[in-house]
This record gives structure tokens, sequence and C-alpha cells, in this order.
């Protein structure tokens, strides 16, 4: 029998929807929103409302794009949480409703799990190599930072967490230190290319076990900036280029030396990163030059993948359906849905 999944995703400030036929995905419409710019980070209300006019616009062009019709949709797979509850509540109420007009079953995705789930992806272009279980999943994007250990598709085991902020909330919150708009991740990324990493040192966390702490860093970042345009009202511009490459350079560490530890701890050899933040091109090299190392396995989620998008959430529907997890019509987002 073929199965088609109708995935949607709007934890944030993306809106997004992707249909999947037997595994493999044939659409994956995004929509994003520009509104936030201005205001250094994602407004709640504004996200929820953009919500609202994007979903049947991205759902219609996703159907189109895969050539497929309402019809022929065999079940509908949403992120329940977590996320900011207005934007869930979107996702959610639309797909309950396109199930239930359908009589199709509903599917509960928890986007945290659906970012590592992006891994077994496959689309209409390309067929992925894909990680063998167990992996270590380095899950880190602007709500999270977490070692986890995937033992198999649905079955993850978290072994190291960030106790305050996350590493994609280090990048944006230190990015408007320096006056640059959200999300400054990408951003910073870009401008690290041309910089120098070691030009600037700042205070590392010292936290035991396998967990993380940025907060340390951040304010450390924010007191150095600050000193320093006492000095010289133009610092900042300046130093740019080599401002994101230290800071840069220093989240990047941090992540990497938990990693590594976790490697060395559980044995395991395969290690895929996964969120937002996976993007990022130092990340990215520290990573593959560890792995040589090591003679590590990694796995980098193609861009389109592993920002927020609704083929993660239709891929983790897919394996959901093929153990028949459905849920019923009362069920309600859940902001701080975590992996168990
Ligand atoms: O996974 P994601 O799209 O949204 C959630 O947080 O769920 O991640 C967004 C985060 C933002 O903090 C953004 O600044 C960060 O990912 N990000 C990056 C890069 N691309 C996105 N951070 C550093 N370098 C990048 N290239």
């Amino acid at each position: 029998m073929s199965i088609t999944i109708l995935g949607i995703e709007s934890s944030c400030d993306d809106t997004s929807a992707s249909i999947l036929k037997d595994g493999v995905i044939y659409s994956n419409v995004t929509a994003n929103q520009d509104v936030h710019m201005d205001y250094g980070g994602v407004v709640p209300e504004l996200a929820s409302r953009a919500h609202q006019q994007n979903i049947i616009p991205v759902v219609h062009q996703a159907m189109q794009k895969a050539g497929v019709t309402a019809d022929e949709i065999d079940a509908v797979a949403f992120t329940r949480g977590p996320g900011l509850l207005g934007s869930l509540m979107v996702g959610t109420s639309f797909a309950k409703g396109f199930a239930l007009s359908k009589n199709i079953p509903l599917i509960e995705v928890n986007h945290l799990q659906a970012h590592i789930l992006a891994h077994f992806i496959d689309d209409l272009k390309n067929k992925y190599e894909h990680p063998d279980f167990p992996f270590l999943a380095l899950l880190v994007s602007g709500g999270n930072s977490q070692i986890i250990v995937v033992k198999d598709h649905l079955e993850m085991e978290v072994i190291g967490e960030t106790i305050d902020d996350a590493a994609g909330e280090a990048f944006d919150k230190c990015a408007k230190v320096m006056g640059l708009p959200y999300p400054g991740g990408p951003i910073i990324d870009r401008n690290a290319k041309s910089g120098n990493p070691l030009a600037f040192e700042f205070s590392r966390p010292k936290i035991q076990g396998l967990n993380y702490s940025f907060s340390g860093l951040k304010t450390s970042f924010l007191y150095f900036v600050r000193d320093r345009i006492k000095e010289n009202p133009n610092f900042i511009e300046e130093n740019m280029n080599d401002l994101c490459a230290s800071l840069q350079y220093t989240i990047v560490d941090v992540l990497m030396n938990k990693i590594k530890k976790a490697a060395k701890e559980t044995g395991i050899k395969q290690v895929a990163i996964a969120g937002g933040v996976s993007a990022n091109s130092g990340l990215q090299k520290a990573l593959t030059e560890v792995a040589v190392k090591f003679k590590w396995k990694v796995f980098i989620p193609q861009l389109g993948y592993s920002l927020d998008n609704a083929a993660m959430i239709a891929i983790t529907g897919y394996f959901k359906f093929l153990k028949k997890e459905f849920v019923d019509q009362d069920t309600a987002p859940f902001a701080r849905m975590t992996i168990k």
C-alpha cells in the first residue's frame, strides 16, 4: 500500500507544509516571516497572525508541487511542540480540521525529534546516506542544545543539554549586541569567514558532565563589547569580522568539546548534527576535522532540511504511521514538549 502524508510545521516563525510519499519527500514549501526583523527577535503575537495568513497557501503549494490532491492524502502529521503556543495552535488546528474533513489519521510530532529524523529524508532529486543506529545527535537550534543517543527512529535518550541558553540564542543575542538584525546566527557565520577567530577571547563555561551553558559566554561578550566601546565608539564597526569569528570559534569549541566527551563515553562513532545552528560553517568544519581524527562518520543535514521545515515533520509522521501511532482530535499543542 502506498502511503502519502501531509506534514505541517508552525512551531516558531516559519509556516511550512510538505508532501511525503512512501518515505520520499515530494515537496517542502516554507513561508518565512520578515515581520520580526525590526524587533530583534520573534514576536509571538505577530507570528501566530502570519501563520494564519500563510498556512492555506503553503499547504496548497505543497500539494500542487507534489502533484497530489487532498483526497490522496492518507494522514496529517503536525508539530505538537515545543514552540510558541499561538504558533503551534495554528498548525495543530489546521491539521485537526484537515484530518477530520478527510476522515484520515492525525499524527503528532515532536519538533526536536523531527530535527534529528531529518537525517532519514530522501527526496525526488537525491537519495542521501542515513545514519545507522545507535548514533549521537547534536541538536543545536534557537531553543535547544542537546546531545542525544538515537537508538531507533522513535527511541531517543538525552544525555546532555543546556542548563540555560541555547547555542542559537547565544549567536542571536550576541548579534543583537553588535547591532545585527534577527536572526543573527547566519550573519555571524558570514562575517566570521573574513575574521580572525583568535582575535578576542571570551569566557567559557565550566560545566560538569555533558551539559552545556551559554549564558555566561553571552554576558562576557556583552561586557567585553561595552568596555571596548567606552574606549572607542567605533569598536564594533572596526572589528566586526574578528568579533564574529572569535565568538563563533568559542561557541563551536564549547559544542565540540562535549560531543567529543559523549563519543568517548558512549563509544559511538557516528555523529549527526541537527537544528538551525547545524548550518553553521564553523561547526560543520570542526565536526568534519574531528571526524577524520577520531574516525567518526558524520552526518550534516541538507540546508533545506536543517532549518525549521515540514519535510522533517512528514518523515517523522511516516515512521509513526508505520507504527500506527495516531492521536485523537482532542490533542492540544504542548509548548514545552521535550524528548523523553
Ligand atoms: O532550528 P531553527 O530553524 O529554529 C528553532 O530554533 O527551532 O534554528 C534557528 C536558529 C537561530 O538561532 C539562528 O540564528 C540559528 O539557528 N542559525 C545559525 C545559522 N543558521 C541558523 N546559527 C549560526 N550559524 C548559522 N549559519
